[in-house]
């Protein structure tokens, strides 16, 4: 179960800083309207990438549907239940940091899976995730011991342990190097067609969201609205070097609705 309907939503922030700084969107108590009228229907299992400008409200519209902050209207309603505040059970949110420094891999794993009694059957979960994500061999030390990539990857196994129904990624290869990078989204999508999570995530990289992606959603500058949603029938692995493509087409006019008109 994962299915999310975004209705009309829209948010507004009130700017409650007095003394104005230059960053600063609307003088004090003014309003700034960043999502407009937003409806999107997000399948059970999809794996949806989200794009556009910095600051267009990408990370306020994670927050919204899972329950950290609460629209100004419309409404987010999944499975057929409105949220009203963050539920631990079908949402889980992926932070990098997200590890307790002073916990080993295998303690963080664990602390997704406080409700399993069953000594055994916790362990065997525990190192299931952890082989997973290829850590294993690594279960007894600390984050400060792992590399940037081992350190997402076991940020990764202690999402997925929860076992959520939908898992929300903002920007979950940022600060890492391109090998890196690339050798993780290849794992992620293998694990979404593994687990077949509904998973929502939030790149700058157009790359990301055309190797990953079941669906593209692109948002204009703010006040922002869907400027692109599109779904992606293409096979995986995907190659959008093959030029001439369809896949190779979309990629060209992705890079110019967010402004590079020669994409290399
Ligand atoms: N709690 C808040 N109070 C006031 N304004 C806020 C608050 N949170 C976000 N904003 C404003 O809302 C806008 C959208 O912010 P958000 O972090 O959602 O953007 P984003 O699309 O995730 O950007 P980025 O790509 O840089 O991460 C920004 O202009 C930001 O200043
Ligand atoms: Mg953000």
């Amino acid at each position: 179960m994962g299915h999310i309907q975004i209705s009309g939503l829209n948010k507004e922030f009130v700017n409650r800083r007095k003394t104005r700084r230059e960053e600063d969107l609307a003088p004090f108590g003014q309003t700034v309207p960043v999502l407009e009228d937003i409806n999107i229907e997000i399948e059970d299992g999809e794996m949806v990438c989200f794009l556009g400008p910095s600051g267009c409200g990408k990370s306020t519209l994670m927050r919204i549907v899972a329950g950290f902050d609460h629209q100004t209207s419309g409404s987010v309603i999944i499975d057929g239940k409105a949220i009203t505040g963050p539920s631990s059970d079908n949402i889980f949110v992926f932070q990098h940091s997200g590890l307790l420094p002073w916990m080993t891999v295998w303690q963080n794993v664990e602390l997704g899976l406080r409700k399993i009694e069953n000594q055994d059957e916790k362990c065997e979960k525990i190192q299931e995730y952890i082989e997973m994500v290829e850590l294993d061999g690594f279960e007894e030390h600390y984050p400060h011991q792992l590399s940037g990539g081992m350190l997402r990857r076991a940020e990764i196994a202690r999402a997925l342990v929860v076992n959520p129904d939908i898992l929300i990624m903002d920007e979950p290869f940022s600060g890492l190097d391109f090998l890196t990078h690339m050798k993780l989204r290849e794992e992620v999508v293998n694990m979404h067609q593994y687990l077949g999570k509904t998973i929502l995530i939030v790149t700058h990289d157009i790359d990301d969201a055309l190797v990953m992606g079941d669906r593209i959603i692109v948002f204009s500058r703010r006040p922002s609205q869907i400027k692109l949603n599109r779904k992606l029938d293409f096979s995986h692995p995907r190659n959008f070097f093959k030029k001439d493509t369809e896949l190779a087409k979309l990629r060209d006019e992705l890079f110019f609705m967010l402004g590079v008109n020669y994409a290399v």
